[in-house]
Order: structure tokens, then C-alpha cells, then sequence
């Protein structure tokens, strides 16, 4: 029985929690591969809103197992403040499973993080600050400290010990910032144990014997395939692998495990932080100001204002074989619904006038390339009552039609608002 990725085709923040959320009811585990607490996944059931960082997207039905994966990095911190505002709203979170192989954030990746933008100046990335970069960059270095560090505490204060041997140096002589206590830093970890181990486990194990038993088991990505460390606009990026065949290293699977991906498309484009953006709406246009306005294009996690623009879909098309998505799940149609006109962005033309059908490879390029429109007619009523294809527009609905077959992957659903329910599902994905 299937493993099924959900992954975003942009810049992140396309809905991902929300189709994660709607798909889960029928998942036994839902599991997170990649990133950390730089995601933020917004769930909106019957009014309630939940924002969810770390723990999957599926944690609200009671008969899925939640999974944090081995390819995770952790701040056991954040992780606990978020497990406390899920109680607080009555989820059990007691079925929490967290590898004892992710690594942990610790709070020196949090203020190297925050030296390194610092020291970028203006070509700083905009990053979450969360401390991701510098995680996994220890874990490449191999010098991270992981969940299974917390069983022993003697082997935990001796790896934190030559950790902050080198980071000491490089925080106050490089960065001009105060070196950090051991001590006080192991304490304050090691403190959290009781309140963790519970939860600790072989998640590798338990997915497999999910696999293994015909459950589904449904991986939910965060960030997005244009912040893939390999594969986005590097160096704007993040510092782990979103696309989905990152699901193999991230939770400990193979690629014939996986037989259902969907890509999540926002119906226009953001992108938070710097970097490229071909088919960017600048501050102060009319247009963009009503895609944020009525997008609430504001950061989960951050704040931060997000950047709009229109539909890329040579991007989309792009990740779409990236991912090898099976479907593609738009969101977000709703927000389009004032406009007179659309575009969609086509192709790209370089500075020496030269077409591009594809993401052209080269950062240079695609900092300087124009996007190519084509213009689309507006449907101008509101949508967010529709819950059968048929009470869409002919041209919201010839919209979705151009994604597929620009694209070339079906669209299985469609979502027209905030809303568990405000999901329309597409004949053939019933
Ligand atoms: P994720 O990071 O991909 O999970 O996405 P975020 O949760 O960061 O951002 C998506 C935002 O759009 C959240 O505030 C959602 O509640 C909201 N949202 C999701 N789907 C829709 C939709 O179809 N229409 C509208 N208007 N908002 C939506
Ligand atoms: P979800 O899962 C949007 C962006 C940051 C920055 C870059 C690197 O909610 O879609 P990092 O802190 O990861 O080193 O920052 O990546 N970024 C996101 N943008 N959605 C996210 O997550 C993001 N996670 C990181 O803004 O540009
Ligand atoms: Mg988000």
C-alpha cells in the first residue's frame, strides 16, 4: 500500500498543512522529512486555527500517528511549546514519534544564524533565523548533536563541550558575539529529557512496519522544491532536500515505497526572504497589494511580509517532473476571484533576448530574465461557497484546466478557502 508526498512546487507556504490536514484522515502516520521550525503550516477546522512548526500536519485525527523523521532537525523547545498549545486545544499528542536520529538545533546554530545575516548585510538570504543553515551544516561537518545524545548525558555534555570549543572562537573572535555556557546549555537541554523520551523512537521501524502492514503512510514536505538546497535558487535557499525524493533519506525509505505525490500550487506565486522571482508584483502595485491582502500573505512564522506575484507556471512544470508529482492540488483560487484579468507566466525571455521555455539553470539568468504572459479572463463573484467543480466559473475553471495541461499532471483538488471543507475535489481524484 502507497507512502504518498505532499510537496510544494514554489516557494513554500502553498498550502501544504491544510492538503496534508484534508488527506491524513485516511493515513495511519503522517510523517515530516526535512526542515524544522522554520515551517509554519496553518490548519483551519470549524474556525479554529492551528499553526503547526514541527509536529505533522495530521496530528489532528486521533487515529494518526504523528512522525518527526530522522531527517528533521529539532528544537526540543519549540517541539514542546508546540505539543503544550496542541494540548491546550485538546489534541492528544501522546502518539508523537520522534527520531532519535534528527539532529538538534541548539542555541548556538541559532545565534551563528543570526551572525550570518548579520555579516551578509545586503546580500543577506532572509532566513527564518531559526538556525537551520548551521544544523545541518554540523551534521554534514558530522559534529551534531542528536535526540538519542539526551539518553547520556555524559556523551551529551562531552559532544556539546567540543562542539562550543570551535563555535566559542567563532562566535566572539569572528562575529563579535558572546560566547556560550556549556553548562548552562546542557542543563537546560538534559531538563527536557523527562518531557521527551516518551515520545523518542525508531521511526524508521515504525514506518516500515506501517508500509509493511498495507497502512498509508503520508509524508508531509515543508519549504519547497525552489528552496531545495540542490535543486532551488541557490544560494536563496534552504538547507535541506523539500522535493520529494528527499523522503527517502529523510524518513528512512525507499523510492518504490512512494506512489502518490501532489505537488501543492498556489494560484499565484510568494516567496519569502531574497532571491529571484521572476514573475514578482512589486510594492505598490495594485495587483500585488490584493494578492497579499486577500492571500493574508503575511509569514506563519515569521510575519514577514510575503512577496507576490503571478503563477509561474515554468516553474510549476518544472517541479512538477522534479517530484514526479502524480497530481497537483491548486490553492488559493479564491484570492484571484476580484481581478478583471490573469496572467500566467509562460516562459522567460533573457537579457539578450534569448526564449526560455524551462528554468534556466544559471543563477545569472534567472535574475535577469522577463517573464512571458499569457492573459487570462477573470471571473469576478466570489467562490468561497463552491464545493463541486460545477459551481465554479467556466473561467476559474478553464484556469485550472491551462495548470493540467501546461503542466501535464491532473489537478485532483482545488481549494477555495482557509477551510478543512472549502476543498473541491476533481471527479477523478474522488
Ligand atoms: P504551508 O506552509 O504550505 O502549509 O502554507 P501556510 O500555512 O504557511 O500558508 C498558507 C496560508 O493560506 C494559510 O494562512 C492558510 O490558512 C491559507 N490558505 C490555505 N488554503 C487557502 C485557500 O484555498 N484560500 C485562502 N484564502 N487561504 C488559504
Ligand atoms: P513552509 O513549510 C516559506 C525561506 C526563508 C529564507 C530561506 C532560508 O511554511 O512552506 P531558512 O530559515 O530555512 O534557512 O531560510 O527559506 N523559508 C521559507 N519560506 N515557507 C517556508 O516553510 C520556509 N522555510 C524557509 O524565508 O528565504
Ligand atoms: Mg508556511
Amino acid at each position: 500500500m502507497p507512502g504518498s508526498v505532499i510537496v510544494g512546487t514554489q516557494w513554500g507556504d502553498e498550502g501544504k498543512g491544510r492538503f496534508t490536514d484534508y488527506l491524513a484522515k485516511e493515513a495511519t502516520l503522517c510523517v515530516r522529512y526535512q526542515g524544522g521550525h522554520n515551517a509554519g503550516h496553518t490548519i483551519v477546522v470549524d474556525g479554529e486555527v492551528f499553526k503547526l512548526q514541527l509536529v505533522p500536519s495530521g496530528v489532528l485525527y486521533p487515529w494518526v500517528t504523528p512522525v518527526i523523521g530522522n531527517g528533521v532537525v529539532v528544537d526540543p523547545r519549540v517541539l514542546i511549546a508546540e505539543l503544550d498549545m496542541l494540548e491546550a486545544k485538546g489534541v492528544d499528542t501522546r502518539p508523537l514519534r520522534l527520531s532519535g536520529n534528527a539532529h538538534l538545533i541548539m542555541p548556538y546554530h541559532q545565534e551563528l544564524d543570526r551572525a550570518y545575516e548579520r555579516k551578509l548585510g545586503k546580500s543577506k538570504l532572509g532566513t527564518t533565523k531559526r538556525g537551520i543553515g548551521p544544523t545541518y551544516a554540523d551534521k554534514s561537518l558530522r559534529v551534531g548533536l542528536r535526540v538519542q545524545d539526551l539518553f547520556d548525558e555524559k556523551i551529551f555534555r562531552e559532544k556539546l563541550d567540543l562542539a562550543l570549543r570551535e563555535k566559542n572562537p567563532l562566535l566572539s573572535r569572528v562575529y563579535n558575539r558572546l560566547p556560550m555556557d556549556a553548562k548552562e546549555i546542557a542543563d537546560a537541554y538534559l531538563a527536557l529529557v523527562p518531557r521527551l523520551s516518551p515520545h523518542i523512537d525508531d521511526t524508521v521501524h515504525i514506518v516500515h512496519e506501517a508500509l509493511d502492514a498495507g497502512h498509508w503512510v503520508l509524508f508531509e514536505g515543508a519549504q519547497a522544491t525552489y528552496l531545495d538546497l540542490d535543486h532551488g535558487t541557490y544560494p536563496y535557499v534552504t538547507s535541506s532536500n523539500p522535493i520529494s525524493g528527499g523522503v527517502c533519506a529523510g524518513a528512512g525509505v525507499g523510492p518504490r515505497d512512494i506512489h502518490r505525490i501532489v505537488g501543492v500550487v498556489k494560484a499565484y506565486t510568494t516567496r519569502v526572504g531574497a532571491g529571484p522571482f521572476p514573475a514578482e508584483l512589486f510594492f505598490g502595485d495594485p495587483i500585488a497589494d490584493t494578492l497579499v491582502d486577500r492571500g493574508r500573505e503575511f509569514g506563519t512564522n515569521t510575519g514577514r511580509r510575503r512577496r507576490p506575484g503571478w503563477l509561474d507556471l515554468v516553474m510549476v512544470k518544472h517541479a512538477a517532473r522534479l517530484n514526479t508529482c502524480t497530481e497537483l492540488a491548486i490553492t488559493k483560487l479564491d484570492v484571484l476571484s476580484p481581478f478583471d484579468e490573469l496572467k500566467v507566466c509562460v516562459g522567460y525571455r533573457g537579457p539578450d533576448g534569448t526564449h526560455y521555455d524551462h528554468v534556466p539553470y544559471h543563477q545569472s539568468v534567472l535574475h535577469h530574465v522577463t517573464p512571458i504572459y499569457e492573459t487570462f479572463p477573470g471571473w469576478n463573484v466570489e467562490i468561497e461557497r463552491a464545493e463541486h467543480i460545477d459551481d465554479l466559473p467556466q473561467q476559474a475553471r478553464d484556469y485550472v484546466r491551462f495548470i493540467e495541461e501546461f503542466t501535464g499532471v491532473p489537478v485532483s483538488f482545488v481549494s477555495v478557502g482557509p477551510g478543512r471543507e472549502q476543498t473541491v475535489v476533481l471527479p477523478r481524484a474522488a
